[in-house]
């Protein structure tokens, strides 16, 4: 196995431009502005930077409806401080992926315009029309409740097209091999403006068959193959993080059974149940996502996160446990968004608890795979459900407690800042939680420190240790003889548990404490006796502090220890 497939162990960041930072006082936030933020991030300790749709666009979905896939957005910046960014960001070690949106354009693309308007361009079949209205017209919306169809009536046209998401998001006929060339020329674009790789949008209905007469969806899955190959000879340490929530069955499919199609996927179906397990203080669920999740190729990896930009979706629970984590995290209507999902951020939805939080996050550190961080999360940010659907959870980074949090100078901010109760601006923002030791940015930057000095959990093998309580979760990893463990208790009561490592004796004598000094070692039968505050967590390592001196230099069944190094004798045949 390659040593250095970087993604298998970063510590990815999520943001908008346009709400990040804004340089020019114009009440956007710009590349300009993201350059001088790029010492906060890298204190922080993050390993990658995943962009949100940057390049021209109406802004009716948060630029998810791009109008130009060769221009960065005039309002956040040109092409040249886009390349700025990205070359001062590989300065600081930190990779950039962006948003690969190519389910659909913009209505305002000039392929849709030029599409409507003539039915004999070559981009008329770049989208997907029907004479009539299909009478599936509709279903399968992505956006119930507020989005009414998946086809609409086109009067120039004088045909009905497909839109999976909002109206003004005509499909791509992915099918066409123009099209797909196209794709390719937009990811050869960028990777040559030196991106590290792609969040694929909407991987499902990418490469679904779609039509007028397409009744059941049929997922294309090799159509990600030339892309992965294409991606690959271009730059070959880039990656695809696909956005593809799918049943654990289908995972394969995406990462391909040989690793090659998909290099990440994110795991909605651990994140669903993480929030249940959450609510409810049992890990089973989780646990059983987890194993469901287990299979996949060595080189793939999954993307662990708690929130993001979207909603909170969590369509994949039973319809109690879902009610369950409404009741919970989200009871108000006004919280709840597309009936499958609540639009909060996570602060606020653990009600401000800084312990539930702080689980939270160490669990989101640990799960297998690569943690992916939501942007102002490390402060504890709030939402403001005065704003629509999912806008409540995308206002402007809090920087400080100067106006408009330090975001910008405009009197205008493109989205208000949160400036009231708790999550206001005045109370959370980075530059008070710099100067805090116990602050969340601090914590966040500690333990991010030493999710670094763990590359078990991206490279390892995971195995869930039996605990007797169902409120603890026990995971161990292991990985070329070295093995950590971490334990959490989902509980709001402190428990006491009795747990074997599930290792032989001899390596599981000690358990180091990586995060503080209350060590563990085994009772006279070999299990460890832990006692967990009220969500509490804990991190070790199994084992001495020698570990680094036993870590094998490669992987194998029979494991080969390292010898500490000495200098080379000379032999007598040099
Ligand atoms: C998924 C994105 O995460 C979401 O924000 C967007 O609205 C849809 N895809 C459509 O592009």
């Amino acid at each position: 196995m390659i040593n250095d497939l970087w993604y298998k162990n970063a510590v990815i960041y999520c943001l908008s431009v346009g709400t990040y930072e804004d340089a020019n006082g114009d009440g956007v936030g710009d590349f300009a502005g993201l350059m001088l933020r790029l010492d906060y991030l890298s204190g922080l300790g993050v390993t990658a930077i995943w962009l949100m749709p940057f390049q021209t666009s109406p802004g009716r979905d948060d630029g998810y409806d791009v109008s130009n896939y060769y221009e960065v957005d005039p309002r956040y910046g040109t092409l040249g401080d886009f390349v700025e960014f990205t070359h001062a960001a590989t300065q600081r070690g930190i990779r950039v992926l962006i948003d690969l949106v190519v389910n659909h354009t913009s209505d305002q693309h000039a392929w849709f315009k030029e599409a409507r308007r003539d039915p004999k361009s070559r981009f008329r079949d770049w989208y997907v029309w029907a004479k009539t209205r299909p009478p599936d017209a509709n279903k399968g919306m992505v956006f119930p409740g507020v989005q009414k169809s998946t086809w609409n009536y086109d009067p120039v046209a004088r045909a009905w097209y497909f839109h999976r998401f909002y109206e003004f998001q005509p499909d791509l006929n992915t099918s066409n091999p123009e099209v797909q060339a196209e794709i390719l020329k937009i990811m050869g674009f960028w990777l040559q403006l030196g991106v590290s790789g792609f969040r694929m949008d909407a991987v499902p209905f990418v490469i679904a068959t779609k039509g007028a007469q397409v009744r059941k969806p049929v997922e294309q899955y090799d159509m990600l193959r030339p892309m992965r190959e294409f991606l690959q000879w271009r730059e070959g340490d880039a990656i695809i993080l696909a956005e593809a929530n799918v049943l654990p069955g289908t995972d394969m499919q995406y990462f391909g059974l040989a690793g090659e199609r998909m290099n990440m996927m994110f795991n909605f179906q651990a994140n669903q149940n993480l929030f249940y397990a959450l609510v409810a203080s049992d890990a089973r669920p989780l646990q059983k996502a987890l194993l469901a999740t287990k299979p996949r190729p060595k080189t793939a990896q999954w993307g662990i996160f708690l929130r993001n930009h979207d909603e909170l979706d969590l369509g994949r629970l039973t319809e109690k446990q879902r009610q369950v984590v409404f009741r919970a995290f989200g009871p108000k209507p006004a919280m709840q968004l597309y009936h499958r999902g609540i639009r909060r951020r996570l602060a606020p939805m653990l009600g401000g608890d800084r312990r539930r939080i702080e689980l939270a996050y160490s669990l989101m550190f640990t799960l297998p795979g690569t943690p992916v961080i939501r942007y102002g999360d490390e402060l504890g940010m709030g939402d403001d459900l005065t704003l629509p659907e999912r806008q409540c959870a995308r206002t402007p980074m809090q920087w400080s407690e100067e106006p408009h949090g330090g975001f910008t100078k405009n009197a205008k901010p493109i989205v208000p800042v949160i400036d009231t109760g708790v999550f206001g601006y005045q109370h959370v923002n980075a530059a008070q939680q710099r100067r805090d030791p116990n602050s969340m940015l601090n914590w966040t930057e500690r333990i991010i420190r030493m999710r670094k000095e763990v590359p078990e959990v991206g490279w390892g093998d995971f195995e869930i240790v039996k605990t007797p309580d169902v409120a603890v979760l026990a995971i161990r990893y292991d990985w070329r003889d070295n093995s950590v463990f971490f334990v959490h208790n989902l509980a709001a009561t402190p428990r006491e548990v009795l747990l074997s490592v599930g290792l032989a004796a001899s390596r599981s004598d000690v358990l180091v404490n990586l995060l503080s000094d209350n060590h563990s070692r085994p009772e006279a039968n070999g299990k460890h006796r832990l006692m967990l505050e009220a969500y509490g967590y804990r991190w070790f390592r199994v084992g001495g502090l020698d570990y680094l001196l036993v870590r094998s230099d490669v992987e194998s069944d029979t494991p080969t220890r390292a010898v500490p190094r000495r200098k080379k004798s000379r032999r007598n045949d040099d």
